[in-house]
């Protein structure tokens, strides 16, 4: 017992700096990067095993100036969030799935992937060492980015030799500078997203940059955020620079199919779950754009966005108006999943880890 009490103190003064919070304007985050105290990094050679990962503190990594993410793009990443419970836990939303996503995207990319047991004890490891940056329940999340990359140098076109998994994390709250007011959409009618054949599946960080144009064009016009539309008939929705689109009209909530150029995000596969449950049937097939005409209601989806009313979409000087509010399907998928990610709302989906 002597023993005990020798520690008991110290015991003590670790729970309290735990509990502590890092020195934020909780009441102001958006989804601008505010560094954290640890990543976590983890790497793996030739052999295509990663070794053990481990938490650090947070700073540059160093790359070859002929690393192959930093040449050709070889180069993966993941979103995930974690919520502060009242009792003081973490909750995490399906790192499996994204540990699985991450797999499949590695596959596309010529990279070995962490298992999904490595990527989920790696997620639990980087929020556990980063609690104090958790925001306060119902100030936000703290936001994940595991990476994948080819870290080894490479001059000819090839896969790296060497590969980083890595992951950081960095407090938010809102996506979208308009907070959770509806989106004002514009149909992007020059440049594809995604091609047949291409990336547009996975979450490669090659989808990313090429949209930029598009979206700094789409922002200077006054709108949130860039819809495209598929680039073989150009005339399907595809998915918005940064969140999936569903589509409602009467009892019918119509996304478009995974076909290889849609990422499959894990909110909008969460949302279908919980839409069919909720007594709507749920299409996933290609949503012609003339759709948007008779919908009701259309909101995005996605980790970083979580699930945004759209108020309108635009297409050339063509502005089409939809439904928003609380009283909206929107609002009550909101209200559900979020209630799920923070603990409010029974989980009966096996969806939350708590930590
Ligand atoms: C996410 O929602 O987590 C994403 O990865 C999208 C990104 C553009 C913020």
């Amino acid at each position: 017992s002597s023993l005990l009490q020798a520690f008991e103190p110290s015991v003590h003064r670790t729970c309290r700096v735990e509990d502590e919070y890092a020195d934020v304007d909780w009441d102001n985050l958006g989804f601008g990067l505010m560094p954290t105290d640890y990543m976590y990094q983890m790497k793996c050679t030739e052999n295509g095993t990663f070794e053990r990962g481990q938490v650090r503190p947070y700073g540059n990594v160093e790359l070859s100036p002929s690393a192959g993410v930093l040449n050709y793009g070889q180069g993966l990443f993941e979103g995930l969030k974690a919520h502060r419970k009242e009792n003081g836990s973490l909750l995490l939303f399906r790192p499996d799935q994204n540990a699985i996503r991450m797999k499949v995207g590695a596959d596309r990319m010529c990279m070995p992937a962490p298992s999904v047991e490595q990527f989920v004890d790696a997620v639990r490891e980087t929020a556990l060492a980063n609690k104090r940056w958790v925001p306060p329940p119902g100030k936000g999340s703290l936001y994940m980015r595991p990476l994948l990359m080819g870290s080894g140098p490479v001059l000819g076109l090839a896969p790296a030799p060497e590969f980083t998994f890595l992951i950081y994390a960095s407090p938010v709250r809102n996506y979208f500078k308009e907070g959770t007011a509806p989106l004002n959409l514009y149909i992007e009618d020059e440049f594809d997203r995604a091609s047949r054949g291409g990336t547009g599946g996975v979450k490669s960080i090659t989808n990313y940059a090429p949209v930029l144009k598009a979206l700094a064009r789409a922002k200077s016009r006054g709108f949130s955020d860039v819809l495209y539309l598929d680039s073989v008939v150009k005339n399907n929705l595809e998915e918005v620079s940064s969140c999936n689109i569903f589509v409602l009209k009467g009892n019918v909530l119509s996304t478009p199919a995974t076909n290889g150029t849609i990422l499959s995000g894990i909110t909008r596969k969460s949302i279908i779950e919980i839409s069919r449950d909720l007594g709507y049937q749920v299409e996933e097939r290609a949503v012609p754009v003339e759709e948007l005409m008779e919908a009701e209601e259309v909101f995005c989806t996605g980790t970083a966005v979580v699930v945004a009313p759209v108020g309108s979409v635009t297409s050339k000087d063509k502005r089409i108006e939809f439904k928003t509010g609380a009283q909206t399907a929107c609002g009550r998928l909101y209200d559900i999943l979020v209630g799920i990610q923070t603990g409010h709302i029974k989980d009966k989906y096996g969806w939350v880890v708590e930590i």
